[in-house]
């Protein structure tokens, strides 16, 4: 099995761009590479590693390495299929793939940046990871495109979050594979064209809405990952658990996948977490009975809602008396990051139906009342 190696790239302001190159191992010498095409290959079962891999095991990392071994998300899969084997058979002709680039939004942990990985393994292309808030100028956004090898994939996650003169370095390097280099300052600054090799940008963002317009133009495929059925996410702990070597019952497995908030990163998180109490309790495997005492002493709720989401849930419907009240006034009264509840704690609690968006602010539907046995007309329990 070829080795798999993470590197890094360190432009020159030591901003840390991951490649996940895996070392380009086994070049052949087919039509494919001499036309210029690499043909890693990470080894039946090496999975691929990527960078914002959460938690443990950064460089064995349970992420599927294949749309073979990818469980869920299937219409997007389905599609995705159909542009890189498209893109394959024009690179024959061509000599190189020319995949447009992509959009992928949704809350955190569906597996956007799997997905990117994924998409540069199929194409047998080398894939370069960073975000938005790690480029802060245009020329970090120069340094990066600068560095892309013909074919490559470029993944920016949190996409939303470049700063505008990077963002804008962009669009001429998406449209036309061409950088504009400003040399020198004032009267003598001169602007410079460079050409880029082909690459295709993979975005990556939990707030489309946030994304300036001509640079969500600029993607010719856009795609939201869905939260995953409890029976996608059986399949996955199944199969990180056998990833792991840990044994687990399937009522087990269901258990975690009901509680995980529709998430594979959660499920995997969980799954990680109970493997602890599995030691903990002198277990072999993860039966129901650790997956309960685990969960349980986790304070995830029989919905998956951890604390804060019931904290988020709490203020809405006992200081702010179920709203409207705006997300600023509930991140101050919980002590919180806005951009936080607004990423990761509201949009589970939204497809849930516990909470609802309207102009005037959030609002605590009456399911939300119901799930801590409350009514609108009577928001007080004593237990509460
Ligand atoms: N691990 C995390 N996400 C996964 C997915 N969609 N399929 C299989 N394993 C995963």
């Amino acid at each position: 099995m070829t080795s798999f190696k993470k590197e890094f790239k360190t432009s020159e302001n030591g901003k840390v761009f991951g490649n996940v190159d895996g070392n380009r191992p086994n070049m052949d010498t087919s039509a494919a590479a001499t036309s210029g095409f690499a043909s890693p290959d990470y080894g039946a079962s090496s999975p691929l590693s990527l960078e914002k891999e959460d938690g443990e095991g950064l460089d064995n990392s349970v992420r599927p390495p294949s749309f073979d071994e990818y469980i869920g998300q299937i219409k997007l899969k389905e599609n995705l299929l159909i542009f890189i084997n498209a893109s394959k058979k024009r690179a024959a002709r061509i000599g190189h793939h020319d995949l447009d680039h992509m959009l992928f939004f949704g809350p955190p942990g569906l597996g956007k940046t799997t997905l990117a990985g994924i998409i540069a393994k199929e194409l047998g292309v080398n894939i370069k990871i960073t975000s938005g808030p790690s480029i802060e100028k245009a020329g970090d956004i120069a340094a990066l495109l600068s560095a892309v090898s013909n074919g490559d994939v470029i993944f920016i996650d949190e996409i939303h979050r470049l700063p505008k003169p990077a963002a804008e370095m962009l669009y001429p390097a998406m449209e036309d594979f061409k950088l504009d280099i400003v040399i020198g300052e004032g009267a003598t600054a001169k602007s410079i064209r460079i050409s880029l090799p082909r690459f295709t940008l993979v975005g990556a963002t939990t707030r489309a809405g946030l994304i300036p317009s001509p640079l969500r133009d600029r993607f010719g495929f856009t795609a939201r990952l869905e939260y995953y059925g409890a029976n996608e996410l059986v399949q996955i702990v199944t199969r990180s658990a056998r990833f792991y070597g840990t044994g687990i019952e399937s009522e087990a497995a269901l258990e975690i996948a009901r509680r995980s908030r529709g998430t594979p990163r959660i499920a995997n998180r969980l799954l990680r977490r109970l493997r602890d109490y599995m030691t903990h309790l002198k277990k072999s495997i993860i039966t129901l009975d650790v997956a309960k005492f685990g969960i349980e002493s986790l304070g995830i709720d029989e919905t998956g809602l951890d604390s804060n989401d019931v904290l988020f849930l709490k203020t809405v419907i006992e200081k702010f008396g179920g709203g409207p009240v705006g997300i600023e006034t509930i991140a101050q009264a919980m002590n919180d990051e806005k951009d936080t509840l607004e990423d990761v704690v509201e949009p589970y609690l939204i497809a849930c139906g516990f909470i609802q968006r309207s102009k005037k602010g959030r609002i605590a539907t009456e399911l939300a009342y119901k799930h801590f046995g409350l009514t609108k007309e009577n928001p007080e329990n004593p237990l509460f």
